[in-house]
């Protein structure tokens, strides 16, 4: 769609990324059935629970190789399987779930926060921010905070805007630190676990946020291997919200917590 994207738009590490996202959203054709997960979760897995239970703080991420999973445009009909597969390492995600699925996922979404993931804001439904009023940005983005609030009883910290795409209207109305990522799977183009478990693997360094897609089925089946191949190299799985330990502020636009 935006071939020719305004100058004054922030654009995402590249006009690739944004394309990307751009195409991975509009799809949104349902896959086959979800595949069985059959790779029980081994012991091991830390999260903020295990390491920091004896202090009570969260993991030190300046100290501990960390990563935020984020998955986008949910929930789908297959995030609980993907809520089976992080419980069964232990492993803390963010999802980026558009207000307009809320109704109809109160369970899921209500399961995300007792699982201790994230939930973060991607908007009503999916508009390019950049291209609407400053009060309309601002609706959408109450509208939807509301609708997570009500189904869950917790706040969105953050949100993401859709495509990464923002202007400085939008940017102006939204008052959540803004998260896009630093590592794209492309997981809506190759729709194949594999390769999404490569690019996850290759690119993740400490501090990454990484951009996924759970209502895609390849993505879904990728995340065993994701987390066994990140946990192999160190990795310990946080929300975003953890990874930036309270320094994000709102208005403020960030893509990772690189050191
Ligand atoms: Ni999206």
């Amino acid at each position: 769609m935006n071939a020719t994207l305004s100058s004054q738009r922030i654009l995402v590490r590249s006009a690739v990324a944004v394309v990307s996202a751009v195409s991975a959203c509009a799809a949104l054709a349902a896959p086959a059935a979800a595949a069985v997960p059959d790779v029980p979760g081994p012991a091991g897995y830390a999260t903020s629970a295990v390491v920091g239970g004896l202090s009570g703080g969260p993991l030190d991420c300046a100290q501990l190789k960390c990563v935020a999973l984020t998955f986008d445009d949910g929930p789908g009909e297959h995030t609980d399987e993907l809520l089976d597969t992080l419980a069964g390492y232990d492993a803390q995600a963010t999802f980026y779930v558009l207000g307009s699925k809320v109704a109809g996922n109160t369970g899921t979404l209500q399961r995300m926060v007792e699982e201790g993931h994230e939930i973060g804001n991607h908007s009503w439904d999916h508009a390019d921010l950049a291209t609407l009023s400053a009060g309309a940005v601002e609706k959408d983005m109450e509208r939807t905070n509301e609708a997570i609030r009500e189904a869950t009883g917790t706040e969105p910290v953050t949100m993401r805007p859709p495509y990464g795409s923002l202007d400085d209207t939008a940017r102006s109305a939204i008052d959540q630190p803004m998260v896009l990522w630093d590592v794209d799977t492309l997981d809506w183009q190759s729709r194949d676990a594999d390769a999404v478990t490569d690019v996850t693997l290759d690119e993740t360094a400490p501090g990454s946020v990484v951009l996924y897609h759970d209502i895609h089925e390849s993505t879904v089946e990728a995340v065993p291997e994701v987390l066994k191949g990140l946990h192999r190299q160190g990795y310990h799985f946080v929300t975003v919200d953890e990874l930036f330990a309270d320094t994000m502020k709102p208005g403020d636009l960030y893509t990772d917590a690189r050191l």
